[in-house]
């Protein structure tokens, strides 16, 4: 009887270790291999279907170790989706044809060396949210993640190396605070560089070097108090996102930065700028934004503070030396900063633009804004119906409320004000002209008079 007893269990030991090297989470699993779609082990956890392996926020706390991945082999998973688990550590897979691995919000902090070496076809590595202190063992993909995770630094960006087709990476949330990369030999093939939330201060001068043929870069909420200098070296930028920066000012100083680099181009591609949620930004200077000769989408919105931009901020010299040129922007939005005027000199085509939304600053309501009740306002409306309803005058007193819509309706003349210019200096505008306007035509009276009379006098003597 006895013998018997540790017959069975002997039998039994052996069909469990058996189940468990075939990749099996349970015996059961190992007899029920003909499920359709279905896999012992992590499919038995997770959703298989049509090549992928879905295994997201379905409260694992353990990575499932090689043996287990090697059990989908001929299940051929491409998109594998791990995220939202809890796993601290990735250890090593299996090969498999895995293109796509997200192992988002896992907070993983430690990707075990060569874990992911034999995935030979993977494009797409989603590693953002994790925990990580140190940039993992890489091979070689198109789309690398690594944004919101602990990476101080890029100096052991040798790592990247192996990364010779990559065109897009996001390394945005990690505290780098500096930028230096000593490894060249990598980043001409990046198209986007994502550096949100950073903490960065500047932009080194031989960071930017690195990625010749960049596209897009996101360098917003950061601790830049100027354009930075060398972005002039990405030649091929068309897409720029300065957001939520500390820039006081955007002056001919920062573009004449650009100038001094030798005869380095000056972002000549760029379409798209976004200057948004800047705290601080107060003023846009002469040609600051000038040297932008491909704009075509400006976005320069919520900036509580911004409420001077110069009629020529986006002009630059022409090139035959006469007069002045402007990019042909299409897309204008300078949302709720705290303007108290669209010049009409700011764009040179102003009924060439696709949309536009200029509402919610304070508009000063008088003579010198006229134009934008008569030609600024048919043009917003005839982009989006009825938005000039939220162009309103927050001044002078008498016109407070009313909105540029209503206004343009009742065909309003508006009024010449006294105004007080940023500088402190109280400009009777206009006034002027009518003040000096009378003793100018008296003078032009008094001269014909004289000339007349002196006229008169020789004809008189003549005869
Ligand atoms: C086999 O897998 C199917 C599908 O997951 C499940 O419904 C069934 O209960 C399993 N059978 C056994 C014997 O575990
Ligand atoms: C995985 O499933 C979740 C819902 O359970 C879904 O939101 C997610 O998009 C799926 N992932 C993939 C890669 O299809
Ligand atoms: C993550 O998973 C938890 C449950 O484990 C769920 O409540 C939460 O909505 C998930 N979050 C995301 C972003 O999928
Ligand atoms: C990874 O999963 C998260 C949800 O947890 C999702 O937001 C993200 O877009 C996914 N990444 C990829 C590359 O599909
Ligand atoms: C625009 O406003 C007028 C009234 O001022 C209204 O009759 C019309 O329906 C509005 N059009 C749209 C598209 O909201
Ligand atoms: C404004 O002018 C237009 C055309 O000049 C005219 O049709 C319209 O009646 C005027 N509106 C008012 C309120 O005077």
């Amino acid at each position: 009887m006895a013998s018997r007893v540790i017959l069975f269990f002997i039998i039994f030991a052996v069909a469990a270790r058996c189940a468990s090297s075939l990749g099996g989470d349970t015996l059961t699993d190992v007899l029920n291999i003909t499920a359709v779609g279905k896999q012992p082990g992590i499919c038995s956890k997770c959703i298989c279907k049509d090549g992928k392996v879905n295994c997201s926020s379905k409260g694992l706390t353990k990575f499932f170790p090689q043996h287990k991945w090697a059990a989908l082999k001929n299940f051929k998973p491409t998109i594998v989706d791990m995220s939202n688990n809890s796993f601290e550590k990735i250890t090593l897979m299996a090969e498999l044809p895995i293109e796509v691995l997200n192992l988002s919000r896992c907070g993983i902090q430690v990707v075990e060396l060569a874990a992911f070496r034999s995935l030979r076809n993977m494009r797409v590595l989603d590693l953002s949210h994790n925990k990580l202190s140190n940039t993992p063992e890489l091979i070689s993909m198109d789309v690398l993640n690594l944004a919101y995770n602990d990476l101080h630094t890029l100096i052991d960006l040798g790592v990247f190396l192996k990364l010779k087709q990559l065109t897009e990476l996001d390394l945005s949330g990690n505290p780098l605070a500096e930028l230096r990369v000593y490894d060249s030999g990598w980043g001409s093939t990046l198209k986007i560089l994502r550096l949100r939330s950073c903490q960065l201060t500047d932009i080194p001068i031989y960071f930017m070097g690195h990625f010749t043929n960049l596209e897009r870069l996101d360098l917003s909420d950061n601790l830049l108090t100027s354009i930075p200098k060398y972005l002039n070296q990405v030649e091929k930028l068309l897409y720029l996102n300065l957001n939520q920066n500390p820039i006081r000012e955007l002056t001919i100083s920062n573009e004449m930065h650009w100038k001094l680099w030798g005869n380095a181009p000056r972002l000549l591609k760029l379409k798209e700028l976004h200057l948004c949620n800047m705290p601080i930004l107060r003023e846009i200077g002469p040609g600051a934004l000038g040297y932008l000769e491909s704009l075509e989408k400006l976005h320069l919105s919520f900036n509580p503070q911004l409420s001077y931009i110069t009629a020529t901020a986006l002009t630059r010299p022409a090139k035959n030396g006469e007069g002045y040129e402007w990019p042909m922007v299409k897309e204008l939005y300078m949302k709720s900063n705290a303007l108290s005027e669209v010049n009409p000199q700011l764009l040179s085509r102003w009924d060439l633009l696709t949309a536009i939304d200029v509402s919610g600053n304070p508009f000063r309501c008088d003579c010198d804004t006229q134009w934008m009740v008569d030609v600024l306002v048919p043009i917003v409306d005839k982009l989006k119906p009825n938005a000039s309803e939220a162009m309103v005058c927050s001044a002078p007193k008498q016109m407070r409320g009313f909105t540029m819509r209503y206004v343009h309706e009742v065909n309003r003349t508006m009024e010449c004000v006294f105004t007080i210019k940023k500088n402190g200096a109280v400009v009777i505008k206009s006034f002027i002209g009518v003040l000096l306007a009378v003793p100018i035509m008296a003078a032009v009276i008094l001269l014909l008079k004289c000339a007349i009379l002196a006229s008169k006098r020789t004809t008189n003597s003549d005869q």
